[in-house]
C-alpha cells in the first residue's frame, strides 16, 4: 500500500476485537521503527513503556476516563514519555551526541525556562508519535492516540522515574463493526483553502 493510500484508510480505533493478540514479531518492529523515529539534534528525549499484561493494562485503563474501554480491548498500550529530569538530559547528550549537537542545544534551547526547555523536549515524543501511528498503518495494526489519561496516574502506576507520560496509544486490531473506520464514516478534514496558501 502506497503512503497516501494509508492516510486514507488509518483512523482512530474506537472498538477492539479482544481476542486478536498482535504477534511478538510485529512488537518488535515497531519498537524498531520507535528506536528511529527523529528528532531535534538526535535527542531522543523518551521512553516507550509498552503494557501486554492485562492486570497491568486494566490499571492503566481505570484511569483513562472515556478511553477506559479501547485500552482494556485492544492487545497493547504504549505509553509514550518525556524525560522530565533535565540534567541527566544534558549529561546523557554530553556522553552521547557530537559537539556540534550539543553546541546547537546550549545556544538555543538551554537559556529558556524549564517549562520552555520541556516543552522543547516534549515536541520530540509528538513527533514520535506521527512515526508509530503511520508504522501501525503500514503493518496493519489498528490505533488509537491517547491524551485523555491520567498522566500523573500512569506515572505511578508505571513506577516511571525522571520520565513523564504525556500520551498512549492503544494498538490491536478493530472490531469489524467499529462505527468510527473510514468505510462507515468519511474521514473530517479541514478543506484544501482551509489548510494550504498559495503564495
Ligand atoms: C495527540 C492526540 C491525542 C488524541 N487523544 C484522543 C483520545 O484521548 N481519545 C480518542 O478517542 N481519540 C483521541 N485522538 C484521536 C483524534 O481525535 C483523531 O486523530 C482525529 O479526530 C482525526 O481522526 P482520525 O485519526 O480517525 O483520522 C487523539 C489524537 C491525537 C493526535
Amino acid at each position: 500500500m502506497n503512503f497516501s493510500t494509508l492516510a486514507a484508510s488509518r483512523y482512530t480505533t474506537k472498538s477492539y476485537d479482544s481476542d486478536k493478540k498482535i504477534p511478538m514479531e510485529t512488537i518488535l518492529q515497531l519498537k524498531e521503527i520507535l528506536r528511529l523515529s527523529p528528532s531535534s539534534i538526535n535527542s531522543q528525549p523518551w521512553q516507550f513503556t509498552f503494557v501486554s499484561n492485562e492486570t497491568l493494562k486494566g490499571k492503566l485503563a481505570g484511569v483513562s476516563y472515556f478511553n477506559e474501554q479501547k485500552i482494556t480491548e485492544a492487545s497493547h498500550l504504549v505509553v509514550f514519555s518525556a524525560i522530565d529530569n533535565i540534567p541527566l538530559f544534558e549529561r546523557r547528550i554530553q556522553e552521547t551526541l557530537p559537539e556540534g549537537s550539543v553546541g546547537y542545544y546550549n545556544q538555543f534551547v538551554k537559556p529558556g525556562s524549564a517549562s520552555e526547555i520541556k516543552s522543547w523536549l516534549q515536541h520530540q515524543v509528538y513527533l514520535s508519535l506521527g512515526f508509530f501511528l503511520a508504522a501501525c498503518a503500514s503493518l496493519e495494526i489498528d490505533s488509537t492516540p491517547m491524551e485523555g489519561i491520567q498522566n500523573e496516574k500512569y506515572k505511578e502506576i508505571l513506577n516511571l522515574e525522571h520520565y513523564q507520560p504525556l500520551f498512549a496509544v492503544a494498538i490491536g486490531y478493530r472490531n469489524p463493526e467499529d462505527n468510527n473506520q473510514p468505510s462507515i464514516k468519511a474521514k473530517s478534514r479541514l478543506s484544501y483553502e482551509q489548510t494550504f496558501e498559495i503564495i
